[in-house]
């Protein structure tokens, strides 16, 4: 790989997830939602009202469809520009939720919320795994006791099994983007560069790198922080969760406060 991937890669504005908003409207699609929000809602148990965080919420896609549900959201993510457009969005569609701009290791919330969840492989970028620790624990600090977090991400196992070194796509405007892949096995880290290819050139070059994490590996982190294992599938449509499921949704439990 002939880049080298900076660490804090996530907080430049030009990493791979301003492209998706440019480039494809991956991050803002909301017509296939329902059945996801449905999902959450089920599976979460959530009562009338409940208040949710939606950690790393993008252009606030989900939260504007639980909003629109009666749920009292709030949504945080680092880019101020999807923040920005989540609330024009919720303003829009007549829907109240809160949108802030911040770190996921630093949520300004304490036993406040009913469920939080962190969906679309939004977990595992920081270069120190100890970020990613002090990120659930954030999690676990901001939800009431006996409150619900749903972490929706990609499954090592099966990346692994699966590999693929080279891939690409056309764009609308029949550029090319191609995909690089690398796996670091010795910090089980994905190292992914992309390039975009216009009348035979190259016109732009990005990079982004995450953290791969076994089930039995997320399941440790989320312990260490308080929150104990309710259920696992491997994906959205409740596929039983194994090595060929490419996504891992892992439900998980704050303990309930113990009375004196
Ligand atoms: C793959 S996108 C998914 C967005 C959204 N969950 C969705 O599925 O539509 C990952 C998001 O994480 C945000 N992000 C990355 N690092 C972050 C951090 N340290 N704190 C908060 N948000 C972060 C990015 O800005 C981006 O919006």
């Amino acid at each position: 790989m002939t880049k080298v991937i900076a660490p804090n890669w996530w907080r430049d504005p030009r990493c791979h997830f301003g492209k998706l908003t440019k480039d494809s409207p991956l991050l803002t699609q909301r017509q296939d939602l329902q059945p996801t929000i449905e999902f959450i809602v089920t599976e979460l148990a959530l009562p009338a009202g409940a208040r949710i965080l939606d950690l790393c919420c993008g252009p606030g896609r989900y939260c504007i469809e639980l909003a629109h549900r009666g749920f009292a959201v709030v949504g945080i993510d680092l880019n101020e520009r999807y923040v920005a457009l989540a609330s024009q969005v919720a303003e829009q569609d007549g829907v109240r939720a809160q949108f802030l701009a911040g770190d996921m290791r630093e949520i300004p919330f304490v036993d406040h919320f009913d469920a939080v969840i962190n969906v679309g492989t939004s977990f595992g970028f920081f270069a120190d795994q100890a970020d990613d620790q002090r990120a659930i624990h954030a999690v676990a600090r901001a939800l009431k006791p006996g409150g619900t977090f749903l972490l929706e991400m990609a499954n090592r196992d099966y990346y692994l099994k699966n590999f693929q070194r080279k891939d690409w796509r056309t764009l609308k405007d029949s550029s090319v983007i191609t995909v690089r892949r690398e796996f670091d096995y010795t910090r089980s880290r994905m190292n992914v560069t992309f390039e975009r290819f216009g009348k035979g050139q190259v016109k732009e070059q990005w990079a982004h790198s995450w953290r791969a994490y076994t089930l039995a590996e997320i399941v440790a982190v989320l312990e260490r922080s308080g929150l104990v294992l309710s259920r696992v599938f491997g994906n959205w449509q409740r596929a039983e969760y194994s090595v060929d499921s490419s996504r891992m949704v892992v439900i998980s439990k704050k303990r309930a406060a113990v009375s004196a």
